[in-house]
């Protein structure tokens, strides 16, 4: 699947109020490890947010993604605390306990096996670490299953509970839940039925959920 993020190279979707609950979050010594960063705008937006002993690494599957990514590296202030390469979040090649503060914004909901990538965000974070999970979701109901957007990319429809469910059987804590999607659908106007960069038609009880998960320290 992760072909049609190769072709679709997109752009970060302008996510301003997740982008300002994650970055009120960071502080200034984190190791974050930004997982599916894409072409990783974003990502090189919280590297400002760190000082040099600070650092972010961002990780996608998409190769060409990470190509991007390095392109814009190159070009920013922040090269000396920011890094980029090619990962599957569902296995990754990251030691346990690397990270302070993981962030995953709009990712898991195109991961195909979910309980894996929640289970490696767990692993890799530090005793007492933060993950900042980000993404479209049903508010409940039942799993709609996988459907495409109109760049191609499948994305799968599940409710918020399941999603707590994997977070809980991976054994994080959950400090906060919110539903960013009122804010999104007023600064969204004129693309109604539509979220994201590409054109992708939401259900009617979907939410953009936001949570700030925590690995307890005991
Ligand atoms: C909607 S984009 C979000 C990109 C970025 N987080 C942002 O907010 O702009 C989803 C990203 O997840 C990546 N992705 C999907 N499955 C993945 C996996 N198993 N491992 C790593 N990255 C994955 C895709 O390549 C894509 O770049």
């Amino acid at each position: 699947m992760i072909e049609h993020f190769d072709q679709h190279i997109g752009v970060s979707f302008p996510h301003r109020f997740e982008k300002s609950y994650i970055q009120s979050e960071i502080r200034p010594d984190d190791t974050i490890i930004d997982l599916g960063c894409g072409i990783g705008q974003t990502t090189l937006e919280f590297a400002e947010h760190l000082t040099a002993g600070g650092s972010i690494l961002g990780i996608d599957l998409s190769k060409n993604r990470i190509k991007e990514a390095n392109i814009l590296l190159k070009k920013s202030v922040f090269k000396d605390r920011a890094k980029f390469r090619i990962g599957d979040i569902e296995s990754l090649d990251l030691g346990d306990a690397s990270a302070s503060l993981i962030i995953s914004q709009g990712v898991l909901l195109h991961v195909v096996d979910k309980q894996s990538a929640v289970d490696e965000m767990y692993r890799i974070l530090l005793p007492g670490g933060r993950a900042i999970v980000s993404l479209a979701a049903l508010v409940d109901g039942n799993p709609l299953g996988w459907e495409t957007d109109s760049t191609g990319v499948p994305i799968e429809w599940l409710p918020i509970y399941r999603y707590e469910e994997m977070f809980t059987e991976a054994g994080f804590k959950i400090r906060l839940y919110f539903d960013l999607a009122p804010q999104m659908k007023e600064a969204l106007k004129g693309m109604e039925g539509r979220v994201g960069s590409a054109a992708l038609q939401v259900p009617d009880n979907w939410c953009y959920a936001l949570w700030i998960l925590v690995k307890s320290s005991n």
